[in-house]
């Protein structure tokens, strides 16, 4: 019978491509996917340790697969992947010696040569290196049946180092896929049936690239994709508001392709905190970004990250987080508490804001938030809108997709098939989803 695999995925988007790009490779290494981590042979988690949060789902998924490891003994390989096997490496086999392998983000590349002493030679392989080459899915990359949308990598790491933030000590130096690469692995997507494709990075606006002869920014490399035939929609994540150019809001205006919604960050209303968080931008030049994008594309989405609790957040400075959410009022905003990541500056600064005093600031703020959401999007209540129609509603009896701005819509199944835009009239608005008819 064939060995089979399973991947448990944890964490962000550019995960979940890491995670397809890893079954790809073990797929051609003649190992079949597995519906569970009790029937597979090899057992991988690719997990995320960008909050605390992450670290403690990971340790304790972690937990659950090396009992049921210890019971499989050596008919099952088990491995940690990702930014956590990153940060932990040697820790992560001290703490669970049941672990066979442990490899960062950079050595997805790499797993042939790190399984095949765990299969052949019952070694333990430890691989954090974060000098290799980004991962390239553009011969590889397949898709599920059916599959509508679809991520496509155009960098790996992060230069950034914002004080906060432990991406850039896991996932590496800044570097872009050559833009050849990029539009081989679209094509090759639209090919099987895509329709949409979300382009992935940690600063996707930093993309550069430079060759013989001729250079691409990120707005040229959005240029170039934008006329693959076939190709209904392009969008990218995640953008950094230091590195927003006039050029790429020019492209929400030229590309038709391009869906207008932009996912921008702004982490803290406060100059002060946005200083000690090393953002390089100020409230103030936030709001002008807004006010150019939303001259130059009135009905653009705008969806962010904030963060509750930084080192030395005062009220004043969280009445500012407030004051700018009330300002800008985004379509949606992903807010999180404050937590200490090993290594980084921030962790390294007193003035620590309380347990509760972050949980009592987020639940403010999501409050608001939810408010903002729920009555922007009771404005569409009657309106038309067009929907790129991607699978089976959450509940089954409906189909759902999302409008060009993000939104998710469920909606009688008779109105379209999957692939297809279609226009859908919205009849009720709530605070995750429209739904039409
Ligand atoms: N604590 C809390 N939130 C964090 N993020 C990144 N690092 C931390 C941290 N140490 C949030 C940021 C980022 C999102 C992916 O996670 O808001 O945009
Ligand atoms: Fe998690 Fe960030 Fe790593 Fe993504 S890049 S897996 S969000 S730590």
């Amino acid at each position: 019978m064939n060995k089979s695999f399973y991947i448990a995925t944890m964490g962000c988007q550019m995960n979940e491509y890491d995670s397809e790009f890893l079954a790809q490779q073990l797929m051609e290494y003649g190992y079949a996917p597995a519906d569970d981590p009790e029937s597979a042979d090899i057992v991988l988690i690719n997990t995320c340790t960008v909050r605390e949060k992450a670290d403690q789902k990971a340790m304790s998924l972690l937990g659950r697969l090396t009992r049921i490891k210890a019971k499989k003994g050596a008919d099952m390989v088990l491995g940690v992947a990702g930014c956590l096997a990153q940060k932990q490496g040697q820790r992560l086999f001290d703490r669970f010696p049941q672990l066979d392998l442990i490899m960062g983000p950079r050595e997805l590349t790499k797993i042939r040569e790190i399984l095949d002493p765990v299969l052949f030679q019952q070694r333990k392989m430890l691989a954090t290196r974060l000098d290799l080459p980004p991962l390239n899915a553009s011969k590889t990359h397949q898709i599920q049946k059916g599959q509508v949308c679809a991520y496509v990598s155009i960098m790996q790491g992060c230069d950034n180092f914002c004080t906060y933030c432990i991406v850039p000590y896991v996932r590496g130096r800044e570097i872009s896929r050559p833009p050849g690469d990029i539009l081989q692995e679209a094509r090759l997507l639209v090919d099987q049936g895509v329709k949409e494709i979300t382009l992935l990075g940690q600063n996707v606006n930093s993309y550069f690239w430079e060759g013989p002869g001729n250079s691409y920014t990120f707005p040229s490399l959005l240029e170039m994709l934008g006329h693959i035939p076939g190709l209904l929609r392009l969008r990218f994540t995640t953008s950094h508001p230091k590195d927003l150019s006039d050029n790429l809001i020019r492209c929400f205006q030229d590309m038709e392709v391009l869906c207008p919604h932009l996912h921008l960050p702004f982490q803290a209303g406060s100059n002060s905190v946005l200083e000690r968080m090393k953002r390089g931008y100020t409230r103030e030049h936030y709001l002008d970004l807004v006010d150019k994008l939303r001259d130059a594309v009135p009905h653009i989405a705008i969806t962010s990250d904030v963060m509750v609790g930084f080192p030395g957040e005062s009220h004043a400075d969280f009445e500012q987080t407030l004051d700018l959410m009330k300002k800008i009022r985004f379509d949606a905003l992903f807010s999180f508490k404050y937590s200490d990541r090993e290594g980084t500056v921030a962790a390294q600064l007193h003035e620590k804001v309380g347990e509760k005093e972050k949980r009592d600031r987020l639940k403010v703020l999501q409050s608001l938030q939810k408010e903002i959401t729920l009555q922007k999007n009771k404005t569409l209540e009657g309106k038309r809108v067009a929907v790129l129609v991607e699978g089976q509603s959450k509940k089954g009896a409906q189909l759902m997709g999302r409008t060009a701005t993000n939104k998710i819509v469920n909606f009688p199944r008779d109105k379209g098939n999957m692939g297809d835009i279609v226009n859908v009239v919205v009849k009720t608005a709530f605070i995750n989803s429209l739904k039409a008819e």
